[in-house]
């Protein structure tokens, strides 16, 4: 069984239409060591749509986790199946999404009700596969607001063999909020998890929410396995070299620039603008890079007036340098 003891402890949450496999590649060349999540993808969409595309990842995205919405215990397993065929390090069921498509389909946050199914799932999905099958869960649901219903839903999959549990430190409300809403109204409330890592200290607890800085990482690393990181990632990718430079290592991130980053990302770009890619749809991921610094504005604002247009290509991301105060080569 692969392990999932090689990264840093740190990883980057699974996210919808923002953790496609062009970010993740970015990502990749800004953190050589966090583990990756795609978006969810459901266990429906891998049995019925476009396999192939929804699987798609590069290889230096390893290690990268397929992140699974379902209940059925039979289409997740051949689920499962897919994504170890595809090549990815672990399996995740995704126990935390509040939406209303998502409970209409019986899955997402609302299964912390049903964790006799979620625990079939796990048991089929560890049979069938090699690589680890884990569980994102939120720390309760509505009423169940608690640390016994927490408990109880994770000691049944532990006795079904998952050892690996993130846990998004606030409950879901499953009527009246928005998903969007549901990652910020509901209270934080990181002791609920730290209790769960000092009565099963046999498991690997990944803690999730409201992580910005190396500081709130290494708070929490005293109590949990590891840390997840959502919207902070995504909206200030720099602050990933801060994590690699802290927890990873940093070797080779330790003298990349931004700009550097940029360069870096051009060949993946020519390639992936020839393989039909348009680049909007890459260059969107890469808005947030100069945050906080000299120059985002213009960066952001030539990258969304530029990349839409047709026949867009590379030179849009030079463009976009240039018009930084310091020039690249200048430093
Ligand atoms: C745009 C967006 C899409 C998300 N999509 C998913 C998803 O597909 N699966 C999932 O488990 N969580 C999803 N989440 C929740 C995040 O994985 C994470 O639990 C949440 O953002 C809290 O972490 P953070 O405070 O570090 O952002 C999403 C969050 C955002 C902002």
């Amino acid at each position: 069984m692969k392990s999932l003891m090689n990264s840093s402890g740190i990883s980057v949450a699974p996210m919808m239409d923002w953790t496609d496999r062009h970010c993740r590649y970015f990502m990749r060349l800004l953190s050589p060591h966090a583990r990756l999540y795609t978006e969810m993808v459901t266990a429906a969409a891998l049995q019925h749509g476009d396999a192939a595309r929804l699987l798609r990842f590069d290889p230096s995205e390893h290690p990268v986790a397929l992140q699974v919405g379902g209940s059925d215990p039979q289409m997740m397993v051949n689920a499962a199946k897919m994504g170890a065929d595809a090549g990815f390090d672990e399996i995740n069921i995704n126990v935390g999404c509040p939406s209303d498509r998502v409970q209409s389909g019986q899955f997402g946050a609302c299964l912390m009700s049903s964790p006799d199914l979620v625990a079939r799932c796990v048991q089929r999905m560890r049979a069938a596969c090699e690589i680890p099958i884990t569980i994102k869960t939120r720390i309760g649901i509505d009423d169940d607001d608690n640390y016994e219903f927490l408990r109880s839903f994770i000691a049944v999959n532990i006795d079904a063999g998952c050892t690996t549990y993130i846990v998004h430190a606030r409950k879901a409300i499953l009527s009246g909020l928005s998903p969007k809403e549901n990652r910020t109204v509901p209270p934080l409330n990181y002791p609920r998890v730290y209790r769960l890592k000092k009565e099963f200290p046999e498991l690997r607890i990944i803690l999730n929410g409201g992580v910005t800085s190396v500081d709130d990482c290494h708070e929490h690393l005293q109590h949990v396995d590891g840390v997840m990181i959502g919207r902070q990632a995504y909206h200030q990718p720099w602050f990933l070299t801060e994590l690699e430079r802290e927890f990873g290592g940093g070797g080779e991130t330790r003298s990349l620039t931004r700009e550097g980053a940029i360069r870096k990302m051009l060949p993946y770009i020519e390639r992936e603008l020839a393989g039909g890619a348009e680049l909007k749809h890459i260059t969107r991921h890469l808005l947030g890079l100069f945050a906080g610094q000299p120059g985002a504005r213009a960066w952001r604002r030539y990258l969304s007036e530029h990349a839409h247009l047709a026949g867009a290509g590379v030179e849009v991301l030079e463009q976009a340098l240039e018009r930084l105060p310091c020039p690249p080569g200048s430093q």
